[in-house]
């Protein structure tokens, strides 16, 4: 072979060689892109999990434990529901109704709350200006309208539903609804979870009632004293209150209306212990005791239910460790 001739078998072999490289790079970054959008976080529903995961992590609330694991299981396991799930979550302030939609979110998501298929709207925080109602209602519609047509399985939670105004959530109802389907895009795999205060004095009026009876709190269920019931009545005549002015009562779209009683001290001092471990702090039950105690409760002469249920436990414990 002469010397040319071995320059440009060379040069070839090297373009070849070249070409290759480029080929493997170009295809190994295409299948990352396609692996990425084939890719999501939705995971496998296994209802033992989540049995368990509220088990171990929503202290105090045996029905609201009972019926999110019954509803969200039958929900995910159903191949063909007839329309999104739709739950509403009642009580008043610390008693878990944002920790029950995050133990939900992380047994549906690999990221949980934080799965880009998690959308939370706080009413105060994103639609605060009364004269803007048009323009957030169109942007709240398109919003679900786009994410459910991306991925079936979104899921909305509105926080402080009470505070909503009645437009917005009219504006929703269409997506709420039996066979709702909205210009082609079906929203029967979509779940809606609402949260609020409204109804939580009823609430506490029970439970209090039971506690007084000396019946234990775990005797309590969502018929006693008609319960749910009366939890729609109140959130219905509570004056201003979004949901008094929304159809979305009188026309069925919610599955149910859970109750979140009030917590008791044993379970602020539950609380207290998941804070230490949180913190890495060694497991001290008396501080626990002591941190339970020092939180305010209410009626005043009896002290059963804490005020702010486990709100702000880690700012108290951190006053003691230090
Ligand atoms: N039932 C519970 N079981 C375990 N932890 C709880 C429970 N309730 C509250 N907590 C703890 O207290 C914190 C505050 O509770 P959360 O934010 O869920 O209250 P909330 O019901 O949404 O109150 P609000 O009505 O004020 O919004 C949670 O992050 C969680 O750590
Ligand atoms: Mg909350």
């Amino acid at each position: 072979m002469k010397a040319q001739h071995f320059v440009v078998v060379l040069l070839l072999v090297s373009n070849i060689t070249l070409f290759s490289v480029f080929l493997d790079v170009f295809v190994a970054a295409a299948s990352a892109d396609y692996t990425c959008f084939e890719r999501d976080d939705l995971l496998p529903f296994d209802s033992k999990r989540l049995k368990e995961d509220l088990r171990e992590n929503f202290l105090g609330q045996h029905i609201a434990s009972n019926v999110i694991q019954r509803a969200v299981s039958s929900f995910m396991t159903d191949r063909n529901p007839n329309k999104p799930l739709v739950l509403s979550f009642h009580g008043t302030t610390g008693t878990g109704k944002n920790h029950a939609a995050k133990i939900i979110a992380r047994n549906v998501y690999e990221k949980g709350e934080n799965s880009k298929h998690v959308h939370l709207f706080i009413s105060e925080h994103h639609f605060p200006h009364t004269e803007k109602l048009h323009f957030y209602s169109a942007q709240l519609k398109k919003q679900i309208h786009e994410s459910v047509s991306r991925f079936p399985r979104s899921m909305f939670i509105f926080d402080e539903m009470d505070k909503m105004q009645p437009q917005l959530i009219d504006a929703i109802k269409p997506f709420l609804d039996y066979n709702a389907c909205v210009d082609g895009v079906s929203f029967h795999k979509a779940i809606f979870l609402f949260l609020s205060n409204a109804g939580g004095n009823i609430i506490t009026g029970v439970t209090l009632d039971f506690w007084r009876k000396g019946i234990n709190r775990e005797n309590i269920w969502m018929d006693s004293k008609e319960l749910e019931i009366k939890i729609t009545e109140n959130i219905f005549n509570e004056k201003n209150s979004g949901f008094s002015y929304s159809s979305i009562i009188d026309e069925h779209l919610v599955d149910h209306y859970i109750p979140f009683l009030p917590l008791e001290m044993k379970h602020v001092r539950q609380c207290v212990l998941v804070e230490m471990a949180h913190m890495r702090i060694t497991q001290n039950f008396d501080l626990a005791d002591q941190v339970a105690k020092a939180m305010p409760y209410f009626p005043k002469e009896e002290r059963v239910f804490a005020v702010k249920g486990c709100m702000s436990i880690r700012q108290k414990l951190s006053l003691y460790i230090n």
